[in-house]
């Protein structure tokens, strides 16, 4: 095989320098450029990281253009309609798919671990009653740090899929305990006889006064949802725990900094951002001029779930979601007019020029609220569960690089445009300026 490489010549000094490129599987291939600086004394600068690989992975794959997701091969649409949320955290976590009993002991371990240190608990007493789940959920998971950090070896192979196995299951339980400090009810314990989200649906909406039935519609759904935000290669969540993790920081740690990447509504709280726009916009009659200010750059109005930095084309989530969505509704009997009019201000922004030059389709987000609105789940609520979905991605990207023999800590550099360097001035020689 002949080895590509690219040339760079520095026009100032006639300097030549070879960087090798590097092959995918799919996708764009990469030029090495690790030596540029050695070579030219030359950072590059990519803010935003539009051009840039910041690691090698072999979890998940995205084609922006075509609208294609893979997790470790396996198209999303496949894994949403013939898997199940746990096979593919377990896909995820352990690189292949499981035979029956190995599936079975891993979700008797997750299970077994939905259990929280009743020490864990009290740490909602010191939660306002109206605190935003995100804040609450960011805090506790960071929180599992002071449980879990002395007997953790993360240089230990078996350690790091135990750790991923709490987290994972923990997710689940510290969120309807947020959920019940949210409404003031007490808390429900996990039940092993009930699948993930069949518990996730119990410790939220169970009481102690009167039996609760859980709906296999809301189930079946939230499974699929999960599903569908289980990994998405390095997003900027994802990215912050792969930067946390880079330090060697308690891995718990490291996920409760994806949290907090995840809340932004650029990112993870775009769900909830989606039915608080849907609210504003009140009725179809107005979606002309709603459309019209997210076109208006002097207008910080966006299109909540619209737009994607990799997907170009119809994100493939959310052709799922979309159709989820109507099934849902439909089978509980729910006339939400937020559906149609969602589907309205979709239809006229895929019309728009504006639209269809900048390649912006309905991402992920879109249409999950409407779901969750209809199961009852209030909007503060839905970055929670987009977390609860994204922790095995999360979870396994970071098992990823602390196993990768190249691992570093990960340190970019800038381009310093500050003041020129000067000396300190005394404070009574300080003027105005
Ligand atoms: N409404 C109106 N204009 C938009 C939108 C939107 N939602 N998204 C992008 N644009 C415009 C943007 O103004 C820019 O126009 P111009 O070229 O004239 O300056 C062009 O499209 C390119 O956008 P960008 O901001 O440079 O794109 P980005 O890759 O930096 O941002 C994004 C991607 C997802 C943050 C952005 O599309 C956005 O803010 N969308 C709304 C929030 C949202 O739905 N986020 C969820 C993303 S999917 C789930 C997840 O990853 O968490």
């Amino acid at each position: 095989m002949t080895n590509k490489t690219v040339t760079i010549t520095d026009n100032v000094t006639g300097k030549s320098a070879d960087f090798t490129i590097r092959d995918s599987v799919h996708g764009p291939s990469v030029v090495e450029i690790g030596s540029l600086y050695k070579e030219f004394g030359y950072f590059t600068y990519d803010p935003a990281f539009t051009s840039t690989a910041s690691c090698q992975s072999k979890i998940t794959f995205i084609d922006g253009e075509k609208g294609i997701l893979l997790h470790r091969g396996y198209p999303i649409a496949q894994l949403a309609e013939r898997s199940s949320f746990l096979e593919v955290v377990y896909l995820l976590i352990h690189r292949v798919l499981p035979m029956k009993e190995s599936l079975e002991d891993f979700k008797r371990n997750i299970s077994k671990h939905m259990l929280l240190n009743q020490g864990i608990l009290n740490f909602f007493n010191g939660f306002h009653y109206d605190a935003h789940p995100m804040a609450m959920l960011t805090a506790v998971v960071g929180s599992l740090s002071a449980f879990y950090h002395d007997r953790i070896d993360i240089s230990d192979a078996f350690h790091r899929e135990q750790i991923a196995s709490r987290i994972v299951a923990k997710m689940v339980s510290i969120a309807a305990a947020a959920f019940k400090h949210m409404m003031g009810h007490p808390i429900v314990y996990p039940d092993s006889k009930l699948s993930y989200s069949g518990n996730l649906l119990n410790m939220m909406f169970s009481m102690p006064t009167e039996p609760y039935e859980i709906n296999p519609v809301a189930e079946k759904a939230l499974d699929q949802l999960f599903i569908l935000h289980a990994d998405h290669e390095q997003n900027a969540s994802t990215s912050t725990v792969r930067m946390a993790g880079s330090t060697g920081t308690n891995p718990f740690a490291a996920i409760a900094a994806g949290c907090a990447a995840l809340w932004g509504p650029a990112h993870g709280g775009a769900n909830e951002a989606v039915i608080n726009m849907l609210d504003e916009i009140g009725s179809v009659d107005n979606i002309a001029k709603y459309v019209e200010k997210a076109k208006n750059k002097d207008d910080p109005f966006r299109l909540m779930g619209f737009g994607h930095r990799v997907y170009k084309s119809y994100d493939p989530r959310a052709v799922i979601i979309r159709k989820t969505c109507h099934d849902v509704l439909e089978a509980l009997g729910v006339d939400d007019p937020k559906l149609e009019l969602a589907m309205r201000l979709e239809e006229i922004a895929l019309q728009d020029e504006y639209f269809i030059e900048r390649n912006l389709y309905p991402n992920v987000d879109f249409y999950s609220g409407l779901i969750y609105k209809a199961l009852n789940i209030p909007s503060s609520f839905f970055t929670v569960l987009f977390a609860i979905g994204r922790a095995p991605g999360w979870i396994a990207q970071w098992m990823e690089m602390i196993a990768d023999p190249d691992q570093r800590i990960a340190r970019p550099r800038q381009t310093y445009r500050g003041p020129e360097m000067r000396d300190y001035v005394e404070e009574f020689q300080r003027g105005s300026k």
